[in-house]
């Protein structure tokens, strides 16, 4: 048999408190209206004090495994997307593998910000078709809440960014009725410093001092507009390329679920596409821009919601840091 794969099961868990635009209004200079206008965000999930980055990423994997029917004993391989890690190192692969108590299973992290997921995904689908395992627990999560500044200093990034988790259940599969296609992915390294934590980093002495706290560079930069002007040409670059290594158009697909960083960024890729609303997934209203969680918490609901059925042709596209674009392509 030629080895294929297929999502098994998705799961996605948001930390129950939400945090509105208006709550943001109490602790900087900003506004619901402007917010909106600019990102399409409403509200966002922050993460209570005592809860680290794995500890999301359990709920949504237990919630994958279930959808899945997996028992912790089935996992074979994780890879854990993420920019949060409970820990400078290990990783958060290894930590996810205790607490869910799986056996000894390789475990990885992939630090590929907001398209971790993707590249996480294409490298689960490359272990499972060269017959290295049968099946792989794929993990998106964030918390993001700690290391944004929520004054009027950092309100350019502290009003886009949420908390949250996704996870998928790849498993090998005949490829007869479902099963990813393929994958494309981009990187380039000259735009690194236009979306970054800088600090700590071991190229520089000292490793962390007092004034880099103190001169924000241990917190997010962001140029937003460069991010935007690349995000709107290579999202839509990249997802041509998949569909066309497969012979797919735009109109075959069922859903894009393109990474949640701004809802202008996602309409500028349906127009791109010539795709009606129902066809682009879209949901960062309510929680915001999470990251290497995006698309698995995305996916997640469009198939809870019943907006993608087995068969369906549906396109993952993320474009961020790095920068890094990707897309993947399957019949789920
Ligand atoms: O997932 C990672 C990928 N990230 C992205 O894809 C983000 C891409 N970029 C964007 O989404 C947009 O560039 C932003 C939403 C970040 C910003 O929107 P923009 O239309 O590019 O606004 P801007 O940065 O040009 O700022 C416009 C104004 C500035 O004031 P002046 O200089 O025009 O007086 C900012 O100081 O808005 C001001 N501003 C704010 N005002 C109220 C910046 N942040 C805020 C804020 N509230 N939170």
């Amino acid at each position: 048999m030629t080895r294929f794969t297929r999502i098994a099961g998705l799961g996605h868990y948001l930390p129950p408190r939400v945090v509105t635009n208006h709550d943001l209004e109490q602790l900087m200079d900003t506004s619901d209206a402007w917010i909106q206008e600019r990102s399409g965000i409403r509200e966002r999930h922050f993460a209570a004090d005592d809860v680290g980055c794995t500890d999301l990423a359990v709920e949504a994997a237990r919630a994958a495994l279930a959808d899945a029917g997996w028992k912790p004993e089935d996992v074979q391989f994780v890879i854990f997307a993420t920019l949060s890690p409970d820990l400078y190192f290990p990783g958060n692969g290894v930590l996810l593998q205790h607490k869910l108590g799986l056996g000894e299973v390789g475990a990885m992290d992939i630090r590929n910000q907001c398209t971790g997921f993707v590249y996480g995904f294409a490298m689960a689908d490359g272990v499972i078709r060269m017959g290295t395992c049968d099946r792989v627990l794929v993990i998106g999560s964030e918390l993001q809440s700690p290391a944004l500044r929520l004054t009027t200093e950092g309100r350019d990034t502290a009003v886009l960014f949420g908390d949250g988790a996704g996870a998928a259940c790849l498993e090998v599969c005949d490829g007869s009725a479902s099963r990813v296609l393929g994958h494309r992915m981009h990187s380039n390294g000259k735009y690194a410093l236009e979306l970054t934590i800088q600090r700590p980093g071991a190229a520089n002495r000292p490793w962390i001092s007092n004034e880099m706290i103190e001169d924000g560079s241990c917190g997010i930069h962001m140029n937003g507009r460069e991010v935007f002007r690349h995000a709107i040409t290579k999202f839509p670059a990249v997802i041509l390329e998949v569909l066309a290594d497969h012979g797919v158009k735009p109109a075959d697909l069922a859903l894009v679920v393109p990474h949640q960083a701004n809802e202008r960024i996602t309409e500028a890729v349906r127009k791109r596409l010539d795709l009606p609303d129902e066809r682009v997934y879209s949901n960062i209203g309510r929680y915001g821009n999470t990251t290497a969680a995006s698309i698995p918490i995305a996916l997640s609901e469009a198939v809870t919601e019943g907006k993608v059925k087995r068969g369906d042709l549906v396109c993952l596209a993320s474009f961020g840091s790095g920068f890094t674009w990707a897309a993947s392509l399957l019949r789920y």
